[in-house]
């Protein structure tokens, strides 16, 4: 008897689907591209061809939230590359995706797209822009002389 080979998957919840990943994904994008400080920067290293950039984001969301393992990037890696990217950028997007995942989620779903979000935002914002130097140095110790 031939067996069926079923890809691992296991949504974080049971109304999350890759029909929903992928409305979520195309509809933030739009928003992405008609921003008027995000759309140039994408528009930039993406150009005119979004659908190579939006199937490497249907993937990642659906690892993400539903465990399927199909996205092998490194985010952190192509965040930085990009050197035109201020920590104020991740609050515009990140604004951009929670109103999408309100708009497109049911209610119950939107909250968990949000929280991969702002973990994944919060560790690239640590890469991007963490400056040991500006971190203060320890104070030594007093002498025991007092010197
Ligand atoms: C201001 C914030 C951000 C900007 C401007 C930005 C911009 C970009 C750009 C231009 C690319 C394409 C890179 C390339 O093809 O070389 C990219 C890729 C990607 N972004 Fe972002 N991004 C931001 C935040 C985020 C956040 C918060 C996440 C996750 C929650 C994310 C997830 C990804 C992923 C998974 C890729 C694909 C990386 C790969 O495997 O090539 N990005 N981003």
């Amino acid at each position: 008897m031939a067996t069926q080979r079923i890809p691992f998957r296991e949504p974080l919840h049971q109304d999350i689907d890759e029909a929903l990943v992928e409305k979520l994904v195309r509809t933030f994008y739009a928003r992405i591209r008609a921003d008027e400080r995000l759309g140039p920067i994408f528009a930039k290293i993406i150009g005119d061809d979004w659908e190579p950039h939006l199937q490497k984001m249907f993937a990642f969301w659906s690892s993400l939230t539903m465990l399927t393992g199909r996205y092998k990037g490194q985010p952190m890696v192509a965040h930085m590359k990009i050197k035109t990217v201020t920590p104020g950028d991740f609050d515009i997007w990140l604004t951009l995706f929670r109103d999408t995942a309100f708009d497109i989620c049911p209610k119950d779903v939107a909250p968990i797209f949000i929280d991969k979000a702002e973990r994944v935002a919060e560790s690239l914002k640590l890469g991007m822009f963490f400056d040991p130097k500006a971190v203060e140095a320890p104070q030594e110790p007093n002498s025991p002389t007092g010197d």
